[in-house]
């Protein structure tokens, strides 16, 4: 079957079945053919939680259609390929997390999304890469702790220097692949370019940066800057859509090795075939899933 062939198919079925496809931007191109929204972390989260859609089709990774479930109880949340993982996700467990907690006895826990719902159980509120200042300045306390993702982390307390932020030691592999060398060598080869580079990078990269920022953030500043050219710290899915959707500027990749291969497992068969035999179902235990929503909640609130 050609691409064309299964877009028709899966767009034909979406609307039979009363589904909604919902993209993250580091997905393969070629999904948002078929995607009813394509976006960030937040917008994705917020979109979920407002849908009445009958199912949605997730077209992420597992902690991602797990928010969806969390938010969207009553609806069928499908994951088309079972493999789409992430390693920073998987890097806290809920031992880790109490464990984490247990060092720091009443300090309240800010957790990244991109965690399991166990740990999103555990802790006070969530927060994604597009709110994470936000979120943390909401709460008007003099320290938290922040986990999985130390870099982003690390970001927080840069925009928030008079709060005490006690990282868990996560991360993302993908967006520490970028070194600041490669940075320093493409800015010499594109000296007007704008650098924009995603909060779960290196700080020695972050400050390189004109722009830190969200996917969604990041392809909004390069919709509105005059400038020409940008050279991009994040997933490769932002650069192949900000070249198909401006083709008057210029987007360089910082680093050939940004590629979340988790993000890449979902292929427009397994959208089809998850669609037609409703596979892979994401579900939540009850007791995890109100302790989860709770902090989600409280983070669609501060946003
Ligand atoms: P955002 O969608 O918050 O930019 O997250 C990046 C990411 O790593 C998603 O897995
Ligand atoms: Fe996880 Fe990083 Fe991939 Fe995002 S880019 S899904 S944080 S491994």
């Amino acid at each position: 079957m050609t691409d064309f062939d299964l877009v028709e198919k899966i767009n034909k079925l979406k609307k039979e079945k009363n589904a909604i496809i919902l993209a993250h931007c580091y997905q393969s191109p070629e999904i948002d053919f078929v995607a009813d929204y394509v976006g960030d972390s937040l917008g994705l989260s917020r979109l979920a939680s407002k849908t009445d859609a009958k199912t949605i089709v997730f077209a992420g990774v597992y902690f991602m259609a797990e928010t969806a479930k969390i938010l969207s109880p009553d609806k069928t949340v499908l994951l088309p390929n079972k493999n789409s993982g992430c390693n920073m996700a998987d890097m806290i467990n809920l031992k880790q997390v109490r464990e984490f907690k247990a060092k720091n006895p009443g300090v309240p826990l800010v957790c990244y999304v991109n965690s399991t719902a166990e740990v999103k159980a555990e802790c006070d509120i969530c927060c994604t890469s597009a709110n994470a200042v936000n979120v943390i300045k909401s709460l008007n306390l003099k320290k938290v702790l922040f986990a999985p993702d130390c870099y982003l982390g690390n970001w927080a307390k840069k925009n928030l220097p008079d709060i005490e932020i006690i990282s868990y030691p996560g991360f993302c592999p993908t967006h520490l692949r970028i070194i600041p060398d490669e940075i320093v060598k493409m800015k010499i080869m594109y000296k007007d370019a704008k650098i924009l580079v995603h909060p779960e990078c290196h700080q020695e990269v972050v400050k390189l940066a004109d722009f830190v920022g969200s996917t969604t953030q990041i392809m909004q500043y390069c919709a509105t800057a005059n400038a020409k050219q940008f050279i991009i710290a994040t997933e490769k899915g932002v650069v192949d859509r900000l070249k198909r959707d401006f083709p008057d500027k210029e987007f360089i990749l910082a680093s050939s090795k940004l590629v979340c291969h988790n993000m890449k497992w979902n292929t427009l068969e397994d959208i089809l075939n998850s669609l037609l035999h409703n596979q892979h179902e994401v579900t939540v235990e009850e007791n995890i899933r109100q302790k989860a929503l709770n902090s989600i909640q409280r983070m669609i609130e501060v946003t």
